[in-house]
């Protein structure tokens, strides 16, 4: 059994790995990397690395022979990303892969979030391909909240525009580990998981805990959307990443990053990763 993981030198696919290696060996892994010059620590843990650019149509088939299961995790140039996947679904039913995981979004197919055009094109792309399929709908990342946490203790402000909508969002270590679990049992053929956190939070309760967690009074300010588009583009981001921060939070207000499902915590058998103790990693 051939397990091959895209984007595998990135943040979540070297996760999906870490916890790949607790359930199966790393001679059924496969790496795809766009520069295999940036996975030495795969071959030296005995992980076949194979060269995978989304953008080199030529690298694709090749890398993708024997495979029995790709996770496709979703690129990250917002923008480019439906012909990218659309790259490697066609190169996967050229290389006979019969079964595709893929990292979508959460209720892509309802989602008023901009980025959520791109994955349902992508999940189209895929129900047309004919493929056995799994859609990993991966809700907001926790540490999406808290990359700047320094920052906001520093100031003693956490700056949003979400108001109180609430987020269940989860640590990339737990969807990373429903991955690793599809890929590795059955069940999951032509299955759509809502994957989000156990628990949810507001921008203001988030304030309020990242202030215990650092023994001082963090005041959580709601911004309008200009305000905190200003904000940001003046803190230096760039125009893309303030554009999809502020359609979050402003989605975030009706609902878009809240979910009660419980699939996430079905799949790793455990709550997810709580607000509290992502912040302390953070720190
Ligand atoms: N749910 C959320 O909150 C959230 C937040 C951010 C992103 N995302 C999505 O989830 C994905 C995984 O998140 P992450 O944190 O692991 O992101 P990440 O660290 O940026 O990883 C993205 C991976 O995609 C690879 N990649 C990009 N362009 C490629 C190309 N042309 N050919 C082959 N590989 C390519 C990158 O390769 P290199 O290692 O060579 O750079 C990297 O390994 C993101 O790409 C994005 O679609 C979700």
């Amino acid at each position: 059994m051939k397990i091959a993981i895209t984007g595998a030198t990135g943040q979540l696919g070297s996760i999906v790995i870490e916890k790949l290696l607790l359930q199966t060996e790393a001679n059924n892994i496969v790496a795809l990397v766009r520069n295999p010059a940036n996975a030495t620590h795969l071959t030296a843990q005995n992980i076949e690395v194979r060269e995978f650019d989304y953008d080199r149509p030529e690298t694709l088939v090749p890398a993708l022979s024997g495979i029995d299961k790709l996770l496709l995790i979703s690129a990250n140039e917002v923008g480019r990303r439906t012909p990218q996947h659309k790259a490697v679904i066609d190169a996967a039913k050229v290389a006979g892969v019969p079964y595709l995981a893929y990292t979508s979004l959460l209720r892509a197919d309802t989602s008023p979030l901009g980025l959520a055009q791109e994955h349902r094109e992508t999940e189209k792309l895929i129900q047309d391909s004919g493929l056995r399929y799994t859609f990993l709908r991966n809700n907001w990342y926790s540490e999406n909240y808290l990359a700047g946490v320094a920052h906001t203790i520093e100031i003693g402000t956490l700056f949003g525009a979400a108001q109180d909508g609430r987020i269940s969002s989860a640590s990339r270590i737990d969807y990373a580990e429903a991955a690793a679990k599809v890929l590795t049992s059955t069940g999951h053929d032509n299955q759509t998981y809502e994957l989000a956190g156990s628990q949810s939070f507001s921008l203001s309760e988030l304030a309020t805990l990242i202030g215990q967690a650092a023994s001082k009074t963090i005041n959580y300010q709601n911004l309008s959307a200009e305000e905190y588009t200003q904000g940001l583009t003046q803190a230096g981001l760039p125009a893309g990443l303030v554009e999809v921060i502020v359609d979050a939070d402003i989605q975030t207000i009706q609902g878009a990053m809240y979910s009660d499902s419980q699939d996430l915590e079905q799949l790793i058998g455990r709550k997810t990763t709580n607000i509290q103790d992502a912040i302390k990693a953070a720190l």
